[in-house]
């Protein structure tokens, strides 16, 4: 039985929860190492403590159960608004994905569930000895994976959250990759100007940021090689659009490049009607 139905059958049993709500209930929640996170709408958000009372009942696996009631915002894009509703209250945990452990406190840290397929698929497309700069790393999404792989001769991460840095620097050593990435606290867009100062230039650059970061193109054009280089570019656009690549190329044209897509992936849906895409762009000075 789908979950809906059964937490419905299980609210019919408390006389506080209102009947006419029951249709309100999500279709599902998302689930973090036995950890359920829901996200319930305004008129349900009185009756939190009812909802979860019977969500443990029906799910004896969970150890905890939160509400989220924000998106993911803000210059460090970070979640809004987790409040504990039963069970343990740790909110630190490690995830373990595709053989790759991340560690990372969830009411703090954003962690999507639906980027799995993309933080798996990265890792496949690096070649040996490659030079890559990851621009907004995190704690290490995608970078992790990829110095798993002992492809790249080396990963430089760059990011500005102090709090997604630390995980970053924890999660290297957790995952024994502390030879091949060099993480570095800051602005992207000035930390790339001081690597240049120290003669690095990339093969691979990771653009893993919504909305797509277009103010960043140019810093990342900054330091490709001339020859052969790829920039792995996110954004949120509709199903057949060229949009994001467009802009990207009008810029990479303008700074004296050539751009070929190597592949478009769409990662998930977004809103209705728009996508989360990353884009695989090959870029070769002209
Ligand atoms: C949350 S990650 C994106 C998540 C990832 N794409 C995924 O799929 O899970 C983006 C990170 O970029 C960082 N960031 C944003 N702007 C930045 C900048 N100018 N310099 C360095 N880091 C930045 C944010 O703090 C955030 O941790």
């Amino acid at each position: 039985m789908k979950f809906k139905e059964m937490l419905k059958i299980e609210l019919k049993k408390n006389e506080d929860f209102p009947e006419n709500l029951l249709d309100l209930l999500p279709r599902g929640y998302q689930e973090l190492n036995h950890i359920a996170i829901l996200n319930l709408k305004p008129a349900l958000r009185k009756y939190t403590s009812q909802i979860a009372e019977s969500m443990h009942e029906i799910l004896p696996s969970l150890i905890a159960i939160w509400h989220k009631s924000g998106e993911i915002k803000g210059k460090f894009r970070q979640p809004q608004g987790l409040v504990h509703l039963w069970g343990d209250t740790n909110s630190e945990i490690i995830v373990t994905e595709n053989h790759v452990k991340y560690k990372f406190d969830f009411t703090k840290i954003m962690f999507a569930k639906g980027n799995v397929t993309e933080r798996r698929i990265l890792p496949t497309r690096i070649k040996e000895g490659e030079i890559v700069i990851d621009m907004f790393a995190g704690i290490g999404y995608f970078s992790l994976g990829m110095a798993r792989t002992k492809k790249p001769k080396k990963i430089f991460c760059i990011e500005w959250n102090p709090e997604a840095f630390n995980y970053l620097c924890e999660n290297i050593q957790l995952n024994h990759v502390e030879e091949i990435i060099t993480p570095i606290f800051g602005d992207c867009k000035e930390k790339i100007v001081e690597l240049k100062e120290n003669y690095i230039r990339a093969d691979r650059i990771i653009m893993g940021l919504l909305p797509a970061p277009v103010d960043a193109i140019p810093a990342a054009l900054s330091i490709i090689k001339d020859e052969g280089a790829v920039v792995v570019y996110e954004g949120v656009e509709e199903k057949e659009s060229t949009k994001l690549f467009d802009k990207f190329s009008e810029i990479a044209n303008r700074e004296g490049f050539i751009t070929t897509i190597i592949e478009r992936r769409i990662v998930k849906i977004y809103k209705p009607h728009l996508y989360h895409v990353v884009i695989e762009i090959l870029v070769k000075k002209k």
